[in-house]
């Protein structure tokens, strides 16, 4: 079997295109316009890379976009005080603290402090609680957009058996939580799960985010499953540095069903999850109607 390959790149621009008519209405009926904040400390060359795509994206999709490019020195308390100010204002509906943080600062506190209706990343303990007990949360978008490319493959998951390899608290934890509200069997494999290779072999989804390249192998695969790979490994391969994910995918599309690809498969879906979620806050900000297949 030769795998159907899941576009991330197309199916993202869609979620974009979702995005920016809806966007469109909100300014023309309600006077609205959804605004993010991004807020980047010191000078991580990939953090500015993710910084500045996130920025060009939001303006791209018709809203409004703040960014704050803050010293590697700043304080806890100023980086505080930016958040309570942002907080407060209302034509932010979306916050996004880039990660990771330099080490004198503490993640948690900063995360937290954010208002969860505003947390358009979905790291607030608050929104990990709602979204673990299955109600309205703000979703992280990485485990968001590999939801809305299997629904879109598969329609429902209901009954299908899942196994998501990796337990990190941004991917692999909410992950499980959104597979089973969509009422999968779901099992949260890791580097200690016994025989992995075996418990792989039963899924029917595969979710791999651990950050091992081509770790997952197509004789892993149960023939027909769907693979979604979030992995952005770089290695050296023939004297070049190549993007590679946690799957093998020579191997793997051999054998499953279908499969996202790297690069161009989970990893464009990010941003245009991002997007979604601050549009969805916005909608709820101003107690208007959430916008259609772009939320969990
Ligand atoms: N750094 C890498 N990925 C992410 C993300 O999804 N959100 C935030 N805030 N920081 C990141």
């Amino acid at each position: 079997m030769t795998a159907t390959v899941i576009d991330g790149k197309a199916f993202a621009a869609t979620v974009r295109a979702k995005v920016a008519t809806h966007v469109e209405r909100l300014k023309a009926e309600h006077g609205v316009t959804p605004g993010l904040a991004v807020v980047l400390v010191g000078e991580d060359p990939a953090s500015q890379v993710y910084v500045r795509a996130k920025g060009k994206q939001t303006v791209e999709v018709g809203m409004a976009s703040f960014e704050h490019k803050l010293s590697p020195e700043t304080s806890e308390k100023d980086l505080l005080a930016l958040i309570d100010r942002l907080n407060a204002d209302p034509k932010v509906h979306g916050i996004l603290v880039q990660l990771p943080l330099p080490s004198h600062l503490n993640s948690d506190l900063v995360i937290n402090r954010i208002d969860p209706a505003k947390d358009v990343d979905g790291f607030h303990i608050s929104n990990v609680g709602l979204l673990g007990t299955g109600q309205k949360a703000m979703v992280p978008c990485t485990p968001l957009g590999c939801l809305m490319m299997l629904r879109d493959h598969h329609g429902s998951l209901s009954g299908m058996n899942a196994v998501v390899i990796g337990r990190s608290n941004i991917v692999g934890k909410p992950m499980a939580s959104l597979l089973l509200g969509d009422s999968c069997t779901v099992t949260i494999a890791h580097s200690r799960t016994r025989d992995l290779p075996g418990t792989v072999r039963r899924a029917d989804i595969v979710v791999a985010a651990v950050g091992r390249p081509e770790m997952v192998t197509g004789d892993w695969i149960k023939p027909g499953a769907t693979v979604i790979d979030v992995g952005i490994n770089r290695i050296e391969r023939d004297g070049k540095t190549v993007l590679v994910g946690d799957v093998d995918y020579a191997s793997a599309s051999a054998v499953a069903g279908a499969i996202t690809p790297v690069p161009g498969g989970v990893g464009p879906m990010t941003i245009a999850c991002l997007l979604a979620n601050t549009l969805t806050a916005c909608c709820r900000a101003n107690g208007l109607a959430e916008p259609e297949g772009l939320t969990a």
